[in-house]
């Protein structure tokens, strides 16, 4: 089990988010769009014990903001962020679905007031969680259309 573990290097200074669901990494990325110097490691349908297979990033030498983190718990909110400084895990952040993404997802609804050209509102969606990944959903708090995780990349701002 050890030696599967340590397949990929430990990082020194930076961020690694663990517990990615499986094929997920690659939206985690387009979400949070670090820039091209970026160095990463990313591993994806990796064997994880608790959740059968997981995806996982390590970013050297950056931290994730809050609002990063928040990006990040919108499409893995079981992950766990993890803040190396000299090879050691300093601190582990357990991500939390929030209640409620503003401005990060637009509105399927053509009809919709903030698609509207001549209002500028930004976008509000309250969460409906679950602990099953694919029945979580987001409904817009102006006129009640809902988007599926499932759906979730087709409609991020970003
Ligand atoms: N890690 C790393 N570089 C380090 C230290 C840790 O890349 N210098 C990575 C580990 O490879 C692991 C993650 O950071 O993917 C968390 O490390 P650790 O807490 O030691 O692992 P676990 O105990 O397995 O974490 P968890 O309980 O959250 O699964
Ligand atoms: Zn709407």
């Amino acid at each position: 089990m050890e030696e599967k573990k340590y397949l990929v290097s430990k990082i020194r200074e930076g961020t690694v988010i663990d517990h990615i669901p499986a094929g997920k990494v690659a939206i985690v990325l387009k979400l949070l769009n670090l820039g091209q110097n970026t160095k990463l490691i990313t591993a994806t349908n990796v064997d994880s014990g608790k959740y059968g297979k997981k995806d996982f990033v390590k970013v050297e030498g950056k931290n994730l903001n809050i609002k990063e983190i928040n990006l990040v718990s919108l499409i893995a909110p079981s992950s766990t962020i993890n803040i190396i400084e000299d090879w050691e895990v300093k601190e582990k952040i357990k991500v939390k679905l929030p209640e409620v993404v503003k401005n990060i997802l637009v509105c399927p609804n053509s009809n919709c007031i903030v698609n509207s050209e001549r209002e500028t509102i930004d976008t509000k969606f309250n969460v409906i969680n679950s602990d099953i990944l694919d029945r979580i959903s987001f409904q817009c708090n102006y006129c009640d259309t809902i988007i599926n995780y499932k759906e979730l990349s087709n409609y991020l701002k970003i």
